[in-house]
């Protein structure tokens, strides 16, 4: 199939569909129609219709989508078809919490290395990966294959971090750390903000309540 360029709005509603659908296929649900997708996702069809169009026709008038190829093909554009490895760098508490999570295994995103400056901390293992000094940093992800790096350390020591990984020819990073990184235009950055996420609750909440007021 080919591949025409995507709109970050449709790669970021893409995950979802992809969880959607892996559902389903758990279900030994073969094959299913944008109307039935909608009302599951609370998504209009014509958006489902729309979104999936990207990735060729293979939605079929009376017949809907089939569930196992619209599964594997998203995952392909997702990049899911291969295995990544990943460091993390900040074995505090948010590091942790995302280490101890085995779900992004399920998903082919495998912890490889953990790093952080804290000597007290070296040599300590969770989920059996090896906290490692900072100096190590270089030489392990050369030996190791790592494509994505993760963030969980503070905002005032992220941008030298996130230098040193673009020297590391590290071309991903998922920044937890509250600050915006300067890096290549080759180097893909996903930050993630739970903050940013509750304040759009809260809005969405007080607009609601401010509406159910008039
Ligand atoms: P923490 O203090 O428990 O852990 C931070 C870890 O990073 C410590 O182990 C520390 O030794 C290490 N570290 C600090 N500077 C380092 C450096 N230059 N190189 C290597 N390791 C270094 O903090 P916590 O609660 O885990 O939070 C970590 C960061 O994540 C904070 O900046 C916090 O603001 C942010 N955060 C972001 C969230 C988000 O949704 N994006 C949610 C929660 C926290």
């Amino acid at each position: 199939m080919e591949y025409k360029e995507i709109s970050q709005a449709v790669i970021s509603r893409l995950p979802r569909y992809y969880r959607y659908l892996g559902e389903l296929k758990d279900e030994g649900v073969e094959r299913i129609s944008s109307q039935e997708l909608s009302k599951k996702m609370h998504v209009t069809a014509s958006q489902i219709r729309q979104d999936l169009n990207h990735f060729g026709g293979f939605g079929q008038q009376g017949y809907g989508y089939n569930v196992e190829y619209l599964y594997v093909e998203i995952a392909k554009i997702l990049g899911l078809d291969k295995e990544h490895h990943l460091i993390l760098i900040g074995a505090g508490n948010l590091g942790q919490a995302l280490l101890n999570y085995n779900n992004f295994e399920r998903r082919g995103f495998i912890f490889k290395g953990i790093f952080d400056h804290n000597p007290k901390l070296y040599g300590l293992k969770i989920r059996d990966i090896e906290i490692r000094p900072m100096e190590e940093l270089s030489s392990f992800i050369k030996k190791n294959d790592i494509d994505i790096a993760v963030l969980t350390i503070p905002k005032i020591s992220a941008v030298t971090v996130a230098e040193k990984l673009v020297e590391c020819n590290i071309k991903a990073i998922w920044n937890f750390a509250h600050i915006d990184l300067n890096v290549p235009e080759n180097v893909q950055v996903e930050n993630v903000h739970l903050s940013d996420s509750l304040m759009k609750l809260s809005y969405n909440s007080s607009r609601y309540h401010d509406i159910g007021k008039k």
